[in-house]
């Protein structure tokens, strides 16, 4: 498509970039030029080294300010209708998630009001949620299913997912995540409601082209390894990815499990030990790891971040999004969170929120870098080091934002 004497649509110059490829610390590039052709990147390097003849629409002088790769936010709960604010001035007054969960409130709660709720509802609900996370930069994002826990409450959170991603023109993955909790209608009867699970509601939504991969939550108060196996086999009769919600409150051992399915993701991981981690390192899934949870739950258990980075998982952040662990609907805090209360650097966690993020989703030959052939979901940041988006903590905004080559005038 390209050649030396290159005919692009568009080119963007008089920019620093971070790429997010090569050894450079965040694959930066100063005083450099990218060219887009149609929804892609076709030209990426030193504005210096631009050919010497280029045919190009359009011009754009990004006055030397940082380009980057979009946002990935590879782990939401974005639909969900009603709030537990409630359920937050009961931990403060001493509470814990759990024990508020086994009373009866927490994601149940969310469960009851969302099956309330019609689809045009959950996508009101959601659409200022996602407007806020897509002015922050935010190009693709994943979104679960998970507070219907029925055939026809999950179908209706999915086809809000499935509305959102066309109304806004974001790449999303849809998740389901029927194995989230139990509903009442099966209390005392977890294996039955697998057995639903997996041989009527995946399938079906399945069948529909509502899902773009699975999910569940191993867990005490949640489901147990042997039950989300019976959840991974039925994806995996459906070719359809895996993940997991894994060593968040205790160690189930649900990481090696996911990593056991070749899974794109173990999240949350405060608990995770070295079986684990070697695990993951061995199958390639990313450690996706949840600050603004880590925060809102108060937890003091750290996830093991020296043991992955030396046996070299991709470390990836999200800002798990819902109702009950993370009313938290930025991504540039979660930046600061992973930094401040973890110690992660601030280009390990824009790492994570670009390069990683993507590879959680299994979108790494997609986007996720500034790199030939990906996506042109960029954004144009006035700062002057992109350590910038770690450290400050509100009235950051991109210049630009660009999303499958179009400019996104309406900034969101
Ligand atoms: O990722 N851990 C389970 N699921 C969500 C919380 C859901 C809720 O409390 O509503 C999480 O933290
Ligand atoms: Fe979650």
């Amino acid at each position: 498509m390209t050649t030396a004497a290159g005919r692009w649509d568009r080119l963007i110059r008089n920019v620093h970039l971070a790429t997010f490829t090569g050894d450079q610390e965040y694959g930066q590039l100063r005083h450099g030029a990218v060219a887009l052709v149609a929804d892609r990147i076709a030209w990426v390097g030193r504005e210096t080294d631009l050919p010497a003849e280029f045919d190009c629409d359009e011009q754009i002088d990004g006055q030397g300010q940082w380009l980057l790769p979009g946002f990935i936010d590879c782990h939401t709960h974005l639909v969900f209708a009603g709030n537990r604010a409630d359920e937050f001035a009961m931990r403060l007054a001493g509470a814990s998630y759990e024990e508020i969960a086994r009373a009866g409130g927490g994601i149940a709660s969310t469960v009851a009001a969302t099956r309330a709720a019609s689809v045009d509802q959950l996508v009101a609900a959601a659409r200022p949620r996602l407007a806020a996370l897509m002015a922050e930069g935010v190009t693709g994002i994943e979104v679960k299913s998970g507070y219907g826990l029925s055939l026809e409450a999950e179908r209706q959170m999915l086809l809000a997912a499935t509305q959102l991603r066309d109304e806004f023109g974001i790449s999303m993955q849809r998740t389901f995540l029927g194995a989230h909790a139990l509903p009442p209608e099966y209390q005392g009867d977890a294996d039955g409601y697998i057995d639903y699970l997996c041989l009527e509601v995946l399938p079906a939504l399945a069948a529909e082209g509502l899902v773009d991969a699975v999910d569940g939550f191993c867990e005490s108060i949640a489901f147990s390894p042997e039950q989300i196996r019976r959840v991974f086999e039925a994806a995996r009769a459906l070719d359809l990815p895996v993940k997991l919600h894994a060593e968040q409150l205790s160690n189930q051992h649900g990481s090696a499990l996911v990593a056991s399915f070749d899974g794109l993701s173990a999240d949350h991981l405060e608990y995770l030990d070295g079986d684990g981690i070697a695990a993951m390192a061995n199958a390639g899934t990313t450690a996706v790891l949840l600050p603004g949870a880590y925060y809102f739950l108060k937890e003091t258990k750290q996830p093991p971040l020296a043991q992955l980075r030396q046996e070299q998982v991709a470390i990836a952040l999200a800002s798990d999004a819902n109702p009950g662990s993370s009313p938290i609907f930025s991504l540039l805090l979660m930046l600061n969170l992973a930094c401040t209360l973890w110690g992660m650097t601030p280009a390990e966690a824009l790492a994570g929120i670009t390069r990683n993020g993507a590879k959680a989703l299994g979108w790494q030959g997609r986007c996720g870098t500034i790199e030939v052939g990906k996506r042109a979901d960029l954004l144009l940041w006035p700062i002057d080091t992109p350590a910038q988006l770690a450290y400050q903590v509100g009235a950051l905004r991109p210049s630009q934002i660009w999303i499958g080559g179009e400019l996104r005038k309406d900034r969101l």
